[in-house]
């Protein structure tokens, strides 16, 4: 069936005020970008006459700016899921000028399967090459893509050329089956393959294809820090002792690692430090340290949904497809971030926290408790499921005034049952086999920043009864401080005991 070539504006004519849109890729890796600010012109048109004009979005996890943001500032969006990490939609959703709702990224496309979501009545997916019998080839993140394909009535297809063709074989495209048929996923080492490298999707559902070749909206990291810096030597010493004492086999085992500037520090600290071996990655985002780690060995094979790198490693990528095709995996993320298979591969997971408490809470989400910052992402897929489960942090965020250490998280994540090592710039705290005193101890000594150690000392001194010393009058007294002062550092325990 011949494809038919149409504009942008064409395009956004086949999605229709309340429609539910999927899009292809997994932060601004693979998510398309004309369509959606087609869309977002329709909007504000539709809205200009007095129409209204919004539709549900199911996206792979945080996008570009040209599609969220881009929505976001039309008032386009009905509904949300899962990951964002874009300004103005974070502005809008903590208005709720549109409803989120937060997902564990691994269960999306599954949630969508078994008809939890409703239905997906339009897939926009950005490819590298798109065959006339349905064979679509995505670019540099798969998301939910070949779920969307499956669900949609209609594909659009954003045809880029920024992305080689020659990238096919990059991809595995592969999708359990339901219950009461799954059976397990054939991963057994991060380099399996175990599907097909394109989606194929019924090509009378493409309504039209978009030629564009628009870049990859890939921000670039901050530079290291002394303290970002001193958080990634402390893991990466950290991971030397556990494989010293024996707890982690000699020849590594598998590592994901989460998002953001902290993440690629540790990331390139564990790459210099040559007692550790020369390790594969399975993860949802492969950044720019994993490529870097690459070029010199010291990563031999990254799994992952998405290369969330910037532009310039993404050419060097492209153009040198020989080296890299045969080391790099982007999976569909129900199964780069599948609880089953963290497990059975035994990984290390790294993810960042914004918030914890002394007794191994973590709060990866919510500011004070009420403002959304991104969304849980795959965090808690990995964090649950990992052989050895790492939350890293800054001791402290705005010049000191918040400690990253409260006495009981604003909102919680991940739980203390998941939570096995904290680690700050000031060192580690180990909870493996600690009671909660115990734990609250460790990390009070190890990780807490100086300014905070007394307040925080005080309260476990308050002598309060039970096996978890919470002081329910007490606990959230530095983020009420917060509110009243602007800095934590000035609680006093006597206003609230
Ligand atoms: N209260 C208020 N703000 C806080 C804070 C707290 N307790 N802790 C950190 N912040 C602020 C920082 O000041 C910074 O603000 P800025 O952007 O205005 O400078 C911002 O939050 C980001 O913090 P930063 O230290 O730069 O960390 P990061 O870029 O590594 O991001 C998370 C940290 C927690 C926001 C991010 O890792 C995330 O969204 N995690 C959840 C999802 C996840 O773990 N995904 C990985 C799975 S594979």
């Amino acid at each position: 069936m011949a494809l038919k070539f149409i504009t942008a504006e064409e395009a956004a004519t086949f999605v229709n005020h309340d429609d539910h849109v999927g899009f292809s890729g997994f932060t601004p890796a693979g998510c398309p970008k004309v369509v959606p600010v087609a869309i977002a012109n329709r909007a504000m048109e539709e809205h200009a006459k007095g129409n209204p004009f919004q539709i549900g979005m199911f996206t792979g996890a945080s996008t570009g700016d040209k599609l969220d943001g881009s929505l976001a500032r039309a008032n386009a969006i009905k509904f949300r899921t899962p990951y964002q990490s874009s300004k103005d939609l974070r502005a809008l959703l903590n208005a709720r000028g549109a409803q989120y709702f937060d997902m564990h990224l691994s269960e999306l496309a599954q949630s969508l399967r078994y008809g939890f979501l409703g239905k997906v009545d339009v897939a926009i997916i950005e490819a590298a090459d798109v065959t006339e019998d349905g064979e679509i080839i995505p670019t540099s993140g798969v998301g939910i893509t070949p779920t969307i394909c499956d669900m949609a009535d209609r594909i659009i297809i954003e045809l880029n050329k920024k992305h080689p063709k020659e990238i096919r074989g990059m991809h595995d495209i592969y999708q359990p089956a339901d219950p009461p048929y799954r059976r397990e996923i054939p991963v057994y080492t991060p380099s399996d393959r175990i599907g097909t490298p394109y989606v194929k999707v019924d090509p009378k559902k493409i309504v039209g294809v978009v030629l564009t070749d628009e870049p990859n909206e890939g921000g670039a990291f901050t530079p290291l820090d002394d303290v970002t810096m001193a958080i990634g030597r402390n893991v990466a010493d950290f991971l030397v002792s556990e494989m010293r004492a024996g707890r982690l086999p000699e020849g590594f085992v598998p590592l994901q690692s989460g998002v953001g500037n902290v993440a690629n520090a540790v990331l390139g600290c564990m790459g210099e430090n040559k007692d550790i071996p020369a390790f594969n990655v399975y993860t949802e985002v492969i950044q720019d340290a994993v490529i870097a780690l690459m070029k010199q060995g010291r990563v031999k094979f990254a799994s992952g949904c998405s290369l969330s790198v910037s532009n310039e490693v993404i050419e060097d990528i492209y153009n040198n497809l020989d080296f890299f095709k045969d080391k790099i995996l982007l999976r569909p993320q129900e199964i780069s971030n599948n609880p089953e298979v963290a497990r059975r591969l035994g990984l290390v997971a790294i993810n960042t926290a914004l918030e914890a408490d002394i007794f191994g809470n973590i709060n990866s989400t919510h500011v004070s408790g009420t403002r959304m910052m991104n969304g849980i992402g795959g965090s808690g897929d990995f964090t649950r499921s990992a052989m050895l489960s790492i939350f890293t942090t800054p001791s402290t965020a705005k010049d000191g005034k918040i400690s990253a250490f409260v006495p009981m998280v604003s909102h919680m994540d991940h739980s203390e049952h998941s939570v096995k090592v904290i680690i700050t710039e000031y060192g580690v705290a180990d909870l493996r086999g600690k009671s909660p005193i115990q734990r609250a101890r460790a990390i009070i000594d190890n990780c807490v920043h100086p300014d905070y150690k007394p307040l925080l000392n005080e309260y476990l001194e308050m002598d309060i009864k039970g096996h978890t010393p919470q002081n329910l009058k007490c606990c959230f007294a530095f983020h009420e401080e917060l509110a009243a002062s602007g800095d934590m550092r000035n609680t006093d325990w006597s206003k609230c005991k």
